[in-house]
């Protein structure tokens, strides 16, 4: 089998978030599964960090002209191979090269040169897959372009495809004007696109995939009602009613995320001989510039400061939190300027209980998994969530809200029959969330429990090799 996975980020080249973890481990693990006889490939934009840092190991291996309505751009086409898996980069730098990925004024015409290339990359490399595995609102053109523009040429007419939504809140929506001039679809494309009287281009790949996607089996079920789908659950139910949308939980690069060999971190450890963490536990509280204590537990937080990731909750009970209860809360990211203010002042006021770090930092974030004892992610609405299954590597206990992939990935701890990886509450309601954080905290003190909670977290099987079959049996169903 042929696949070609499309999507505005991957790691290790590029991320800004769950997106790049995903496009970096999926297409691995499905080449593994499926072995020898398949072939396996990736195409992301080349922005200049990408160039920055593989220069060494790219290659450029053909330099076409892409059309998009009018104009015809450059785009060199450059590759390298890891795993077995061929990634592709997308080279212009009139579009690219920029400062942040995304947030620029022109991010349509951007993705859509870029979805355009996409297709012509097909015909330039000579790889036509039997499935173009597009992902979130940045690769939704290039569905839409090979369902309405391509679909009359041979070689492309035995794609099929499936779209994979990551978020429902990013849906990539514009107004008419841009239609022809921008987006280069005719008049009669009008309908596909057309939401709400504007164009919406997820909403328009929903339409012209063979299958939709999401992260995760919750979701997918949460985005049929007006409170999860961004305005777009009417389309949603259609499409869910006719069998068209799943929802496949992901999993994690399991060996990249290893507290047995990661690099990173302090010292090592593992379920079995869980010594290591005491050391990590410190290192984290250094760099917090805390005085070591570690009988404190440490409540940590890796995520963008977005509203929906639940922070709304902390800003309402975190100081009631930190006075009733000898615990520590630190945070990394950067997101919202609002959030970011708040939580410099919950610091300034708590410098020795509370640490925020407003960065996007990989490697630190390792120390932040590797050293705190429990991880707080009270999200609105979570796809699936990556985090909550990255601080389980390192034996750091999830506090979830049962919301999408957080609630098929944390079972609740049931503290009689020592069964559940992790602590969730229910409602969207900042004094919940409160009362499990003390129970979780009342739970750490018992030492013996707690370490065998630990175990349970650590144990749980979050790689991708489940996940993976399922996405090939989606693939050979669409086929
Ligand atoms: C998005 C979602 C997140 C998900 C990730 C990967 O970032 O918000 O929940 O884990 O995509 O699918």
């Amino acid at each position: 089998m042929k696949i070609l996975y499309a999507a505005s980020e991957a790691l290790p080249f590029a991320s800004t978030g769950g997106l790049a973890d995903v496009v970096g481990s999926l297409p691995q693990a499905v080449k593994k599964e499926l072995g020898r006889n398949s072939d396996v490939r990736v195409v992301i934009p080349l922005y200049p960090s990408i160039r920055e840092k593989f220069s060494e190991e790219l290659e450029l291996i053909k330099e076409i002209t892409v059309k998009l309505c009018w104009r015809n751009q450059y785009c060199g086409i450059l590759k390298t191979v890891r795993d077995g898996v061929t990634f592709y980069f997308i080279d212009n730098e009139y579009y690219f090269n920029r400062k942040f990925l995304y947030g620029s004024f022109d991010d349509g015409e951007r993705f859509a040169f870029f979805c355009k290339a996409i297709i012509e990359l097909m015909a330039a490399v000579n790889f036509y897959p039997d499935v173009l595995h597009a992902n979130d609102w940045q690769t939704a053109l290039s569905v839409i372009y090979l369902k309405k523009k391509y679909a009359h040429l041979e070689e492309y007419r035995g794609i099929s495809t499936l779209f994979t939504i990551h978020n429902i809140g990013y849906q990539g929506i514009y107004g008419f004007e841009l239609l022809k001039d921008i987006f280069d679809l005719d008049e009669w494309d009008r309908s596909v696109v057309e939401y709400n009287g504007c164009i919406n281009l997820l909403k328009g790949a929903i339409v012209c995939s063979d299958l939709v996607s999401t992260v995760s089996s919750t979701y997918a079920r949460e985005i049929l009602t007006e409170y999860y789908s961004s305005g777009l659950h009417h389309i949603l139910r259609d499409i869910s009613a006719s069998g068209k949308l799943v929802g496949i939980v992901n999993g994690i690069d399991v060996d990249y995320y290893n507290s047995e060999t990661d690099p990173e971190i302090a010292e090592h450890f593992s379920a079995d001989s869980p010594e290591g963490k005491v050391k990590c536990k410190e290192d984290l509280q250094e760099l917090c510039g805390f005085e070591i204590d570690n009988e404190i537990p440490i409540i940590a937080s890796v995520s963008r400061l977005a509203s929906h990731k639940g922070f709304d909750l902390v800003r309402h009970v975190m100081d009631e939190i930190i006075e009733k209860n000898k615990v520590r809360f630190v945070l990394l990211g950067t997101g919202e300027f609002e959030l970011e203010d708040y939580f410099v002042k919950l610091q300034n006021r708590y410098p020795d209980r509370v640490c925020i770090k407003l960065e996007y930092n990989k490697a630190l974030s390792k120390k932040f998994y590797a050293g705190a004892d429990m991880f707080l992610m009270p999200s609105k609405s979570e796809p699936c969530g990556l985090a909550q299954m990255i601080a389980s590597r390192y034996g750091t206990v999830p506090i979830v809200r049962e919301t999408g992939g957080l609630a098929d990935t944390i079972k609740p701890y049931n503290e009689y029959d020592e069964t559940g990886n992790g602590f969730t509450f229910c409602n969207y309601n900042a004094h919940d969330m409160m009362h499990v954080i003390e129970y979780a905290i009342s739970m750490y003190c018992d030492q013996s429990k707690w370490a065998h909670l630990v175990k349970n977290v650590i144990n749980t099987d979050f790689s991708w090799s489940v996940s993976a079959k399922k996405y090939i049996e989606i693939y050979e169903t669409i086929v």
